[in-house]
């Protein structure tokens, strides 16, 4: 609006010098053509949006469009989607790992972001974390010494494809699981090392999911998302109910008839995925 204002503006103040020159009064003329148009536009302002606006990171998320999630670590090696937190680290030995690979078939296949689940809930680390022994630096994999995290940053960088990290809140393995202000403390520090170490990262996966039974706790949200958002400006957050970014409807897969971007998030919990 003030941009339109400065340009109507302009034209206006061109008109009394516009007599002698020849330049001038091809600019008059195109002022005297744009006139019409300059009053109506001048009465009648473009409709207010309706808020809220989307951030430009929220913009760039969905220009991107399709994100390959890569769930790798220790379930891959004993066959299941959640794992116990009780394998034992030698079972994660990949020994032909090729994050290139899987970066250039993402990005064959049309893909623009990769997702990689960094930590599920067996609480095994694909990176070397310091707050826990349960990790790769544990497995025989390239003798403790490998970072799948880093390898496939890199990967990424190189591609140009945006790099997104998964941080499973919920935790089997972690001994401090269950005590709230450790564990918060804990996954903080872990979030820290992931959002520190390789570079910059798109997008956050915070997933709430949590067994039945489990240690009741309390997660602090709202400072995680602020630690996230301070460590990495460009980054969007995911979780069931954002706050940057969401399903298309829920977790089995289903969405509503009609799935705008805007959305209601009073009645929306993070870990609730039933469908809608
Ligand atoms: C990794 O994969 C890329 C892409 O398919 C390939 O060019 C490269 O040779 C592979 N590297 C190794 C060590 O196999
Ligand atoms: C791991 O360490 C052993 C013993 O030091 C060595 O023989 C082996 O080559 C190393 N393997 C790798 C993948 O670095
Ligand atoms: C969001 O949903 C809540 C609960 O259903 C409702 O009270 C509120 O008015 C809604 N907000 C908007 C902006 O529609």
């Amino acid at each position: 609006m003030e941009e339109e204002k400065t340009i109507h503006n302009s034209i206006f103040n061109a008109k009394p010098i516009s007599f002698h020159i020849h330049l001038n009064s091809i600019l008059l003329f195109l002022s005297l053509s744009l006139l019409p148009f300059s009053y109506s536009a001048l009465h009648k302002p473009p409709p207010l949006p309706i808020l809220p606006l989307p951030s430009a990171n929220q913009l760039h998320w969905q220009l991107t469009s399709m994100a390959l999630f890569f769930h790798f670590g220790p379930n891959t090696f004993t066959d299941s989607e959640w794992g116990t937190g009780l394998a034992e680290p030698s079972v994660f030995n990949p020994t032909r790992l090729n994050t290139t690979q899987w970066v250039q078939v993402a990005k064959d296949a049309g893909f623009n972001r990769v997702i990689l689940t960094a930590k599920h809930h067996d609480g095994f680390c694909l990176w070397p974390s310091e707050y826990t022994d349960y990790s790769v630096k544990s497995s025989s994999w390239r003798n403790g010494t490998g970072d799948v995290v880093k390898e496939l940053a890199l990967s990424a960088k190189e591609a140009g494809v945006d790099l997104g990290l998964y941080l499973s809140p919920w935790d089997r393995h972690e001994v401090s699981y269950g005590k709230t202000l450790e564990y918060n403390e804990f996954y903080m520090g872990q979030m820290t090392e992931l959002l520190t170490r390789y570079g910059e990262i798109k997008e956050v996966w915070l997933d709430g999911a949590k067994g039945e039974g489990e240690k009741d706790m309390e997660y602090f949200f709202d400072t995680w998302f602020s630690l996230i958002h301070q460590l990495q400006p460009g980054a969007v957050i995911f979780s069931d109910a954002g706050p940057d970014t969401r399903w298309i409807g829920d977790e089995a897969g289903v969405a509503g008839s009609t799935c705008w971007s805007l959305f209601n998030r009073s009645t929306a919990k993070i870990g609730g995925t039933d469908p809608l």
